[in-house]
């Protein structure tokens, strides 16, 4: 079991299998609520059997899946759940699920009696390298992720094994994202992927992504400067995912595309063709076809405006060496026409 520490606050236990234990070790406790999703569901019975053989009172709470969960309406029918429960302050929330499940039972957990304990077990590769760690929840409320709450699990517990066994499109995603913390963060990470695609062993592309997420988050924990970072490939990325029917990881790979060309022009950046090559072998889209270009574009300027207040975007000078640049609107045309656009 690898084991890491995000902000001081969240052990990270990434592992193959089940955990022995769950939770971290805490005399008070009393009850547990299980958040989770339908295809989660098998797996949070099994936790939630191995917490009641350790004496705790565990419920599993069934939230609709994907988005449908991080919604006030959904929060409010856990909380009765909770307050049926009568579960304490000394109690916890378990989120078992992908990043909408880690992402509500983060906002329950951080908002129910004024904050409760928080655990995930991610079991999605998004959720794991990247929607359970660094303590942003939240829920929609028309835009997405409008409210929301600063909490950080104490602990998130990942299965390699169940990673392993995503169905293709899910582990696509997540590799995706695996790829842009590579390129923001750890060039042998990059450099993981590009040579060995989807047979890099889950455990080690999953720690090393984790590992700089962690970092950045570490430095930045309310996300006011370098975990923007983060962000590579994510302003043309939202604008494709909202115009087209690709998933986030599969835009967000079309968006590293952009921001690779617009950084070559702008910074010199040298591996522009290797990244279209990574995400090619990762079966990733690097470009889109039959969007329009002016939606697309309209698009990235709301983006911007809502995420990074101005024209700025995450630019590469080199694989690991990433930093915020201004852009125009020829930086924007280079990059939209770079994706086919
Ligand atoms: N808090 C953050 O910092 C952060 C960061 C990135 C993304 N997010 C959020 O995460 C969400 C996206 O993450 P996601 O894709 O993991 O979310 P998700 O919960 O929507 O999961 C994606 C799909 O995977 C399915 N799934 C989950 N576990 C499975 C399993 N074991 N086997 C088969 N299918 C399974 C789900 O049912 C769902 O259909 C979004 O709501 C996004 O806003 C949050
Ligand atoms: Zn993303």
């Amino acid at each position: 079991v690898e084991r890491l520490t995000v902000a001081g606050v969240t052990e990270v236990l990434i592992g193959a299998g089940l955990p022995t234990t769950l939770l971290p070790v805490r005399g008070d406790r009393r009850q547990v609520a299980l958040l989770t999703q339908p295809p989660a569901t098998s797996r949070a019975l099994e936790l939630a059997g191995m917490l009641r053989q350790e004496g705790l009172v565990t419920e599993v709470i069934g939230v609709p899946d994907r988005d449908e969960a991080k919604t006030l309406e959904v929060a409010a029918s856990v909380y009765e759940a909770l307050a049926r429960m009568r579960l304490g302050r000394h109690d916890t929330v378990v989120g078992v699920g992908g990043g909408s499940v880690t992402d509500l039972a983060g906002f329950v957990a951080g908002t129910w009696l004024r904050g409760v304990e928080a655990v995930f077990f991610p079991t999605t590769y998004l959720a794991s390298i990247d929607a359970a760690i660094g303590g942003k929840t939240g829920v929609n409320i028309g835009g997405k992720n409008l409210v929301g709450v600063f909490w950080h699990p104490t602990r998130v517990v990942i299965d390699t094994d169940g990673l392993a066994r995503l169905p293709s499109s899910l582990v696509r995603e997540g590799l995706a994202e695996a790829y842009k913390a590579g390129l923001v963060g750890d060039p042998a990470l990059a450099r993981l992927l590009a040579e060995r695609g989807h047979e890099a062993p889950v455990t080690e592309v999953v720690s090393r992504a984790l590992a700089v997420k962690a970092g950045l988050v570490s430095t930045d924990p309310t996300d006011r400067a370098e975990r923007a970072f983060l962000n590579f490939g994510h302003t043309l990325g939202h604008a494709v995912e909202f115009a087209s029917t690709l998933s986030h990881g599969e835009s967000v790979a079309v968006g590293m595309v952009a921001a690779s060309r617009i950084s070559e022009a702008r910074a010199g950046f040298g591996a522009a063709d290797v990244v279209v090559a990574t995400l090619t072998g990762l079966g990733l889209p690097t470009s889109v076809r039959g969007l329009d270009r002016s939606r697309v574009r309209d698009l990235v300027r709301l983006d911007k405006k809502r995420d990074q207040g101005g024209d700025r975007m995450v630019l590469l000078r080199d694989i690991g060496d990433p930093f915020v640049a201004s852009v125009d609107e020829a930086d924007v045309d280079l990059g939209l026409s770079s994706i086919g656009l």
